[in-house]
């Protein structure tokens, strides 16, 4: 069983991995700032702390570890386009920090959290690892410069470096302990669930795009399917494989309207809707081809669309943290 420090790990991905990892029989050391995390989120010892102060990374990392789970990290494409400079400061320089602090402290392993919009609007899909990098929003830039980064660092600082190119995460934990709670919120589920609870319409961003029914069409992967990718990865860099990149999806895809069909499905409820102009920078479909994930990792994602929903619906009712 290995020492683990998970950044971000009071965050919604993060914590489910988190308590998966402890599950797991690892221990577990959260450092999280809170500026988006909950401390009722964490499971094991939290350590509030920011990516970017040297000082705090190195207080922790000199207690020893075996690898680090890196989540920490600003995650809304809109939000980036606002302040482009914020992210790259978090995104970028926080994991800068992050890796000369594991460095000067012997810790070789990381898996870091990337995301499929390094893709930008990719030229084929299903999307497979091989599709060139070409991020369309300034969120999608710092993912693909960390990667990159990371490509050069792993030979230099002789580490074992795993890249989880996440799809759109979703669900929550199916225990109802652990979810999403963002502010603002900007996600679909989250606001589709929010408009059958209250009956309020919410946006649907373009209804011309080039798929089957005119909306975007998005791959939904329960986030205890990414858990458990990620304790594969983990895994198999402990056991001396040196790592990969790898894209977590379902490789189903689905559309606004099946979202919210599902959601009227599962709540019983309406979800009331306008149908607005295309979001900017939306592409159109992404879907993962996972198989390299099951070739390399053994995992394929084991939830659907419906449980995904059910998970979050729950979640949504009853929040154990975040205000609502
Ligand atoms: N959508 C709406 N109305 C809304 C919100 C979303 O129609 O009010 C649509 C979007 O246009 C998109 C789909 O629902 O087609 C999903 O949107 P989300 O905002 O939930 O997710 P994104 O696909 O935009 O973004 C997600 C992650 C990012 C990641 C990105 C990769 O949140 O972190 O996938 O493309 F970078």
């Amino acid at each position: 069983m290995a020492k683990l420090l998970i950044t971000g790990g009071a965050g919604y991905v993060g914590a489910v991995c988190a308590r998966a990892a402890r599950n797991a029989g690892h221990e577990v050391v959260v450092f999280d700032s809170l500026a988006g995390g909950y401390r009722e989120a964490v499971s094991g010892e939290l350590v509030v702390g920011d990516l970017r102060d040297r000082a705090a990374l190195d207080a922790v990392l000199s207690r020893g570890f075996d690898a680090v789970l890196h989540f920490a990290a600003r995650m809304s494409v809109g939000e980036s386009n606002e302040d482009p400079v914020g992210y790259f400061d978090v995104n970028v320089g926080g994991t800068l920090t992050l890796l000369e602090s594991m460095r000067a402290h012997g810790c070789k392993v990381l898996v870091f959290s990337s995301t499929c919009a390094i893709y930008g609007r990719p030229e084929r899909v299903p999307l497979d690892e091989d599709l060139p990098h070409a991020p369309i929003s300034p969120y999608g830039e710092t993912k693909a410069v960390v990667e990159r980064i990371l490509a050069l660092a792993r030979p230099a600082n002789g580490m074992k470096v795993t890249c989880l190119r996440y799809f759109n995460a979703a669900g929550a934990a199916s225990d109802g302990s652990l979810g999403e709670s963002h502010f603002p919120e900007t996600h679909l589920i989250p606001l589709a669930l929010e408009a059958a609870a209250t009956g309020r319409p919410m946006t649907v961003f373009g209804t011309q795009h080039p798929t089957p029914d005119g909306t975007c069409v998005r791959d939904y992967v329960h986030v205890e399917d990414l858990a458990d990718a990620h304790l594969r990865a983990l895994d198999l860099m402990l056991a001396g494989h040196p790592g990969g990149a790898w894209n977590l999806g379902t490789a189903h895809g689905a559309s606004v309207f099946e979202v919210m069909d599902t959601i009227e499905r599962v709540t019983g409820h309406h979800v009331a809707r306008t149908l607005g102009p295309a979001r900017d920078g939306d592409p159109p479909m992404l879907v993962a081809n996972a198989a390299r994930a099951y070739a390399d990792l053994g995992w394929r994602a084991t939830r659907d669309l419906e449980t995904v929903i059910r998970d979050a619906w729950a979640w949504y009712q009853k929040p154990l943290y975040g205000r609502r």
